[in-house]
């Protein structure tokens, strides 16, 4: 019986010196790392050109003064091209882009592309008709059939709708 006793406890106490150096052991690893990693990694981060870029972004002045005399080019405002990429260059393109929406499937009581009876009344009216009632809305098509398009560029999707369903 006492001799299983003390074999206990010697167990114990040799498993408790393991697992105790063992602890010590990963401290000692996980300090190391943190100092290896703060002489170089830190640094890394800290100089990475993307992190540079959005940090230059962040403290840019919000205004820029153009001074009488110097090169000012760089204030100039950027010419916006979204508005002009939006409308379309064809009478097509535009038919595809917005009008299609409705016409394809008749949504909502728009006539329907391919339905010449639906059609027929409509274009009897006359181009100039039609161009207006695009432009100004009709019934549940809102004005420029909701676009900010000129009115060139309706009535070229007007051509078109009316091409498709002579
Ligand atoms: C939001 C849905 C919708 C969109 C988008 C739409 N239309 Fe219409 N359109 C209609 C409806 C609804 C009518 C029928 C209006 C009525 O007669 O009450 C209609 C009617 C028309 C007519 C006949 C007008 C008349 O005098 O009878 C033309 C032409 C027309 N649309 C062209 C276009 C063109 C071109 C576009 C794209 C630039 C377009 N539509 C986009 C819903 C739409």
């Amino acid at each position: 019986m006492a001799n299983t006793k003390s074999s206990d406890r010697h167990f114990f106490n040799s498993f408790s010196l393991v697992l105790g150096v063992l602890i010590a052991f990963a401290v000692v690893l996980f300090v190391f790392s943190r100092m290896i990693g703060r002489a170089t990694q830190g640094q890394e981060v800290l100089l990475e050109p993307m992190r540079l870029k959005q940090v230059q972004q962040n403290i840019a002045p919000f205004g820029h003064v153009a001074v009488a005399g110097h090169d000012n080019s760089a204030l100039a405002v950027p010419k916006s091209t979204a508005v002009a990429a939006d409308v379309p260059t064809t009478g097509e393109q535009a038919f595809t882009k917005v009008c299609t929406a409705c016409h394809s499937l008749g949504i909502n009581g728009a006539p329907k592309i391919g339905d010449h009876a639906a059609w027929g009344p409509r274009i009897a009216q006359g181009k100039e008709a039609l161009y207006l009632h695009v432009i100004e809305g009709k019934g549940a098509m809102p004005p420029r059939a909701g676009t900010t398009w000129p009115d060139a560029t309706i009535r070229m999707a007007v051509d078109y709708i009316v091409s498709l369903n002579k």
